[in-house]
């Protein structure tokens, strides 16, 4: 694994001790600084320097010291992505993996002997996170992420609502199994579609109306405007259409097709056709996978260039690559997720994730 240490003056010592044992465990160490114990320098540009490194995807891990460990993991902290664990013995080193799955180990170059901190060390590089109720707080930690890089963005902001309700997941775990057959799966996330109507329209404007009923006339409800539009990104998103135009089928369907060039590995929009009233709509895009985020983006970019200003994203699972991508592009759009999943691996796909959604809906493989 590629892992990129720093430190402070504070840490010096430590550091240059602890990259040479890192490396006698297997690791393809990346030593950015500082290199000197005499000047005194400030611990977050240190910081800044490991944690870039780990969220470009250049070190897998980062490891950084200072003094006490504090300012360190502070300062880390406040980078999205990074997940830092200041440990100051074996029991949290181990936990911190456990359980947190922290990216980055922080020590205390003056409150850890060296002994102890290459155990500390040792037992975090060979620990692997688990899964279960860990996960799920974990994902707890990175939507409320995505939310606050959504709400420190200057554009109106928008929400990452991941959506709990027990019939969603239940169905989501059964699309997510291999052995689901095609007409299941292909049944299920229109299912799971429908029922993600419910938030997803939440707030949709109503308006009062007076309506007779056999007994007598009351004040009612009535939606606002009704000016709805789906637009799925094909062809994966065909899949969740039906689902939801059972609960709103006044909804005009919009299709947006983009492919991904081989060369530049941008996403190329083939085929677009949107509802010509489209300024006027509450718009959701319906992309089942949320993986890198770069179809579902340009697709939110391509509508807004129609004139499309009310947009929200719709899928059934997201990898917090792609929500990150979507909220740094569209800092304004709502996305909706059933399942926010671990990440994406060499070949784009989410883990654990259900596959390939179209070749699944469609049975093409
Ligand atoms: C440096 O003197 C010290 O403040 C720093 O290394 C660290 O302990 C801060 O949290």
């Amino acid at each position: 694994m590629k892992v990129a240490i720093g430190s402070d003056h504070a840490g010096f010592p430590l550091k240059e001790n602890l990259k040479d044992y890192i490396a006698t465990l297997g690791h393809d160490v990346e030593d950015v600084g500082t290199f000197s114990a005499e000047l005194s320098v400030d611990y977050p540009d240190w910081s800044e320097k490991v944690t870039t490194r780990v969220v470009a995807g250049k070190a897998d891990k980062g490891v950084l010291i200072c003094g006490t460990g504090i300012g360190m993991s502070i300062a880390a902290n406040k980078v999205p992505g990074i997940y830092a664990a200041l440990c100051a013995n074996e029991y949290t080193a181990r936990m911190s993996r456990l359980h947190n799955n922290s990216n980055v180990l922080v020590l205390g170059g003056r409150v850890t002997g060296l002994d102890l901190a290459r155990e500390i060390t040792r037992i975090w590089f060979s620990t692997d996170a688990e899964e279960g109720r860990h996960l799920a707080r974990r994902q707890k930690i990175i939507a409320a992420e995505a939310t606050n890089a959504k709400k420190a963005a200057t554009l109106p902001r928008g929400r990452v609502v991941v959506l709990e309700h027990p019939l969603i997941q239940h169905k989501l775990s059964i699309v997510r199994d291999k052995n689901t057959s095609v007409k299941d799966f292909r049944d299920l996330v229109q299912e799971i579609a429908g029922l993600m109507v419910y938030e997803i329209s939440r707030n949709l404007p109503l308006t009062e109306i007076e309506v007779e009923t056999p007994l007598c006339t009351t004040k009612a409800f009535s939606l606002m405007g009704k000016k709805l539009a789906v637009v799925p990104v094909l062809r994966a998103g065909l899949g969740m259409v039906e689902g939801i135009l059972r609960l709103i089928p006044n909804a005009k369907v919009g299709h947006i097709g983009l492919y991904r060039n081989p060369e530049t590995l941008q996403p190329v929009d083939y085929y677009c056709k949107l509802p010509n009233d489209i300024g006027e709509r509450d718009i959701f895009v319906l992309d089942p996978m949320l993986a890198t985020g770069g179809s579902a983006s340009a697709s939110i970019a391509h509508i807004k260039r129609s004139g499309g200003r009310r947009i929200s994203l719709v899928s059934l699972i997201a990898a917090p690559e792609g929500v990150q991508k979507v909220a740094a592009d569209h800092p304004e759009v709502d996305i909706f997720t059933a399942g926010l999943d671990r990440h994406l691996n060499d070949h784009g796909y989410i883990v654990p994730g259900l596959g390939d959604a179209g070749d699944r809906l469609f049975g093409t493989k």
